[in-house]
């Protein structure tokens, strides 16, 4: 079972990150999909998705939830049935979930690759991270700050959300491990805790709404 981590984020809130490293036929035990979700899987050509989109499942479980518990809306976005929130990412062989009874929940992994600082001036001011020592370290710092806008994004769910324009993650220090984020979209503003881990070279971001 592997079960990589848990994280209680506070009495309402906390998630689960799951290594994937069963075969597709071991990760199919004590599943079932529903006919949306089967359709889905159907369609997924990379063993992979497949894999990571069983493990998310198996992880569920682990809440006590099966598939059938969960429905998408018309982005994609996932609910749950019972009204509690929850959040999905999936990132090569990292999966994770983050559920709360009571607050808006966003959650992303992803690998750290230098590819992102190709990509940093569409989603950052990137001039803030030039003073970092080495390359290795702006490497990290841009994918939490990639991740927490798209746990956020998550968390929003508005089509027309500009990761660059909307979107302000505070600047901080890798070993506070938190940080905050506002949105100002459409002249209405929310703010966000912002909470971050490193393993394996992949950073897991999941952020929370403030009431
Ligand atoms: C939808 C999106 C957030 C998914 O993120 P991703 O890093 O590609 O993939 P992840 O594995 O982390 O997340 C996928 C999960 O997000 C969830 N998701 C999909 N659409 C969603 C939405 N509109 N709102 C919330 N969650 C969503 C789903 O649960 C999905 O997994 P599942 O369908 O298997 O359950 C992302 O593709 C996206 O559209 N981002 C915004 C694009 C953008 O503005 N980019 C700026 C470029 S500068």
């Amino acid at each position: 079972m592997p079960l990589y981590k848990t994280i209680t984020v506070n009495d309402e809130t906390s998630l689960a990150i799951w290594k994937v490293e069963e075969t597709e036929e071991k990760l199919w035990e004590r599943i079932e999909l529903t006919p949306h979700c089967q359709n889905r899987f159907n369609g997924m050509k990379s063993e992979l998705h497949r894999k990571a989109f069983l493990s998310i499942r198996h992880l569920l479980a682990g809440y006590g939830y099966v598939d059938s518990d969960l429905v998408y809306d018309e982005n994609g976005k996932p609910h749950l049935r019972d009204g509690n929130f929850i959040s999905i990412t999936h990132s090569h062989n990292f999966t994770g979930i983050i559920i709360s009874t009571t607050e808006h929940v966003g959650i992303d992994i992803e690998m750290q690759r230098d590819k992102i600082l190709r990509i940093a001036h569409k989603f950052t001011p990137f001039e803030e991270y030039k003073t970092l020592a080495n390359t290795a370290a702006i490497v990290r710092k841009l994918t939490i700050v990639w991740g927490a806008k798209e746990s956020l994004y998550k968390i929003y769910g508005h089509r027309g959300l500009s990761f660059l324009h909307h979107i302000d993650v505070q600047d901080f220090r890798f070993d506070t491990k938190n940080t905050t984020a506002q949105i100002i979209f459409n002249g209405n503003m929310s703010n966000y805790k912002v909470r971050f881990l490193e393993f394996e070279d992949f950073t897991c971001v999941y952020s929370t709404r403030d009431n």
